[in-house]
């Protein structure tokens, strides 16, 4: 199992990826249209691995292309599957360019695989597809019967086709990792999170108000149901995240396909992160509180015990680390010395 196609892998969390996998001595193709990332990173990935990764520019959905790719650089062993669009706001004022893409995607890349004999899939799921979950932490075993946006009923869907895939193809061996709130950068700042316009995400939100790019930060909603009233979220470093792919890869699933959280296991509000970003940094920030916004789920941290026992993954690093490193990236793309 050495030659890896990673989708989306100019973007925030696969070219992390990318990288862990390099260093663990995997051979990688990467696939990416560009639609939401300008490929920039795919040179701080050189920058940091010291050679090129063959990069193709593709739509996932292009079946043939991904036939065309695997002619040149060989058939892949396995697909890691992180292409798609992630806004949960925007999935909701534009669901059908998410239903479009991201199932169009996947079923792709599932095509792509049976016609090319690949048999081992890790897939980016994530938290969202829970909904606001019953009990907390949340364990695998919760219904996901209320994801709240189109964008988290993508992520069900596309669970629900790699089910049925499975079904009909017993050879294949099929991971979802249930991704809680990744943050962060690199250790090296060589690679980070790069949102192109308006950060969607919260911590490139805080690192562009910070760097002055943004005049204020607004936090959406005071009045949920925790104790400071704003929602709570499990963050974790992307490099942490990035290694629970190199993990899985290496895991043999007993039924497929199998799910796991890949969380902290710690649930923090949105206020206690701004104000741990102004600990770490010194930064004043800038804030204004407003309304809540549609598709957000009130509070979700995970029950992360599966993924520690049976992928013998686990977190390393500290919020506070995470933190600093999303400030560091921002200041170098920045030019921000101080
Ligand atoms: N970042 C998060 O908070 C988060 C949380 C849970 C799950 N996820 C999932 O993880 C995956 C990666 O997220 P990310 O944060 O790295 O996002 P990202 O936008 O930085 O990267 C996704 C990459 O996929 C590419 N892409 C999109 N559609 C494509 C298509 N049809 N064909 C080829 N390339 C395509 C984009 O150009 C981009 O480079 C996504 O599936 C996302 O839904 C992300």
């Amino acid at each position: 199992m050495k030659h890896v196609l990673v989708t989306g892998g100019a973007g925030y969390i696969g070219s992390h990826t990318v990288v862990e996998l390099v260093q663990a001595g995997y051979e990688v193709v990467i696939v990416d249209d560009l639609s939401a990332s300008d490929g920039s990173l795919l040179k701080g990935i050189k920058a940091i691995i010291g050679k090129d990764i063959p990069f193709i520019q593709v739509d996932v959905a292009d079946v043939r292309a991904l036939h065309r790719i695997a002619h040149e650089f060989g058939m892949p062993d396995a697909v890691i599957h992180f292409a798609a669009y992630k806004s949960v706001n925007e999935s909701v004022a534009e669901p059908l360019k998410y239903y479009r893409n991201n199932i169009g995607g996947m079923a792709g890349v599932l095509q792509f695989m049976k016609e090319g004999g690949v048999k081992k899939i890790v897939f980016s799921s994530s938290c969202s597809v829970y909904g606001q979950p019953q009990l907390l932490p949340v364990n695998e075993e919760a219904s996901l019967a209320n994801p709240q946006s189109p964008y988290a009923n993508t992520k069900k869907i596309c669970e629900e086709m790699l089910a049925d895939f499975c079904k009909a193809n017993q050879q294949i061996d099929a991971i979802s990792l249930r991704y809680f709130n990744p943050i962060g950068a690199h250790p090296s700042s060589l690679i980070g999170e790069l949102p192109v316009g308006v950060p969607n995400n919260l911590v490139p939100y805080i690192t562009q108000t910070a760097a002055g790019l943004r005049e204020k930060l607004f936090i959406y909603g005071t009045d949920y149901n925790t104790p400071d009233g704003s929602c709570i979220r499990d963050f974790i470093h992307v490099s942490d995240l990035a290694i629970a792919h190199v993990k899985a890869l290496e895991y043999q699933p007993p039924h497929s396909p199998e799910v796991f959280n890949i969380g902290t296991g710690e649930g923090v509000s949105v206020l206690q992160l701004v104000t741990l970003f102004e600990d770490v940094t010194g930064k004043q920030l800038p804030i204004e509180y407003t309304h809540r916004r549609p598709g957000d789920v009130e509070q979700v941290w995970a029950d992360n015990s599966k993924a520690l026992k049976k992928l013998g993954w686990k977190p390393q690093y500290t919020l506070q680390e995470a933190l600093l490193s999303a400030w560091n990236w921002e200041k170098k793309i920045r030019g921000i010395t101080e």
